[in-house]
């Protein structure tokens, strides 16, 4: 049966510009869908790089303005792949005009944004979903089984970590193209939006809703030549951000993200401990999960190194043989290959923009208990 196309429209070249172009190529090759997505308009304000990415990735055109690119009749999904301060535009534009918004992450700036983009898919009754892609690496996918089968029983602690060290150097500029994280008013914030987001969302995912925190966070270097200004201008984000809280289900857990971890690129850990057993993942060995049962008899027990490359491991028979491991990239075909199946079944792929605002929720409450010094609750 011939596949019904699915137009669609990306919005930014840039890292996650590839990383979805490369999934919606992919993704009718592994998985079974009644849809097969087709690579319609490419948009960005460069055009020279923009025609490029186009031809690169097989484009069938491009567009220079957004506002075109969401009028177009030949268009069913809009695709936000472009920085923070974007999303809230293009996604209530995209929602009006009747068409799917798929949006990166943080799905705002703020939680103010998210709930005005919120606000408008569910007016428009528009399918959306935001590409908190690390829900789909299957290890941590067969996590989220296993503390679903209740093998952790009760959970006592969570522990997160997104540590990086590329801006350590205080002549790193910010803002402009490819700085634009360093910049506050483009990003809305450092770490805490663009890292701890990540742990957050994953943590309840895996481990349910917060209900209080308490942060600290720093910017260690307080000014920065501005790429689009030409001048010194303070540094409003935060280069590090740690934060204590108390999750719904009674356990207590510490997150930590910052940029100045000297040797660490993208060291994504997270660690659970449960009752009856615990689980470790790590995004440098992300095929693998590290799982210890108390329930094993004594002498052999022991923390297991999980390869998650087995047929009846999440996502693994779609892939290679056995024993085979794939990557990152593959996070974002299946967040592809989710969606899709929830517009077929009609039963919306997580998380939704209503979902992944409640991680906006949670980071707006860290940076303002960094600023007071006070716990914050997380209203629901
Ligand atoms: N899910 C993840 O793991 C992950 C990883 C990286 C980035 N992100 C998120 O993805 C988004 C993009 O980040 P990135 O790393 O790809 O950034 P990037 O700097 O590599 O690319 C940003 C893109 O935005 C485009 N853009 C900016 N303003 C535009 C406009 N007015 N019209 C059209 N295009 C415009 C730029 O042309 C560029 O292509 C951000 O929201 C970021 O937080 C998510």
């Amino acid at each position: 049966m011939a596949k019904k196309k699915l137009n669609i429209g990306m919005v930014g070249y840039g890292f996650m510009g590839r990383a979805h172009s490369n999934a919606f190529s992919q993704v009718s090759n592994f998985f079974q869908l009644q849809h097969e997505p087709v690579l319609k308009a490419a948009c960005a304000r460069d055009q020279g790089k923009l025609k490029a990415f186009a031809d690169q990735w097989g484009y069938e055109s491009t567009e220079s303005d957004w506002r075109k690119l969401v009028e177009r009749k030949d268009i069913d999904v809009i695709d936000i792949a472009a920085s923070n301060d974007m999303h809230l535009e293009i996604a209530i534009a995209a929602a009006e005009a009747g068409k799917i918004v798929m949006c990166e992450k943080p799905l705002g700036r703020n939680a103010a944004e998210s709930a005005k983009m919120v606000a408008a898919v569910e007016k428009a009754k528009v399918p959306n979903m935001v590409w908190y892609n690390y829900r789909r690496v299957p290890a941590v996918t067969l996590a989220k089984q296993l503390i679903d089968e209740g093998k952790l029983g009760k959970i006592f602690h969570y522990r997160a970590k997104f540590l990086q060290d590329w801006t350590i150097s205080a002549d790193l500029p910010q803002g402009g193209q490819g700085l634009w994280r360093l910049d506050v008013n483009v990003a809305g914030s450092g770490v805490t939006g663009d890292l701890l987001a990540h742990c957050i969302d994953t943590a309840m995912w895996l481990n349910g809703g917060i209900d209080k925190v308490i942060g600290l966070t720093e910017t260690f270097i307080k000014e920065r030549e501005h790429n689009l200004t030409g001048k010194k201008e303070p540094v409003g984000i935060d280069d590090a951000s740690l934060f204590l809280a108390r999750f719904s289900n009674g356990s207590l857990a510490n997150f930590e993200a910052t940029r100045y971890a000297r040797g660490h690129k993208a060291l994504y850990t997270l660690e659970i401990n449960g009752e009856k057993a615990s689980i470790m993942w790590d995004l440098h060995d992300l095929h693998r999960l590290q799982y210890f049962d108390h329930r094993d008899e004594g002498r052999t027990r022991g923390w297991r190194s999980i390869h998650v490359t087995d047929g009846d491991h999440p996502y693994m028979a779609k892939w290679w043989v056995p024993g085979l491991q794939i990557g990152y990239e593959h996070s974002f075909i299946h967040q592809v290959a989710d969606f899709i199946e929830g517009l077929e079944t009609g039963k919306p792929a997580a998380p939704t923009f209503r979902e992944a605002m409640a991680t906006d929720v949670v980071t707006d409450a860290v940076l303002k208990s960094a600023r007071t010094g006070q716990w914050e609750n997380i209203s629901a």
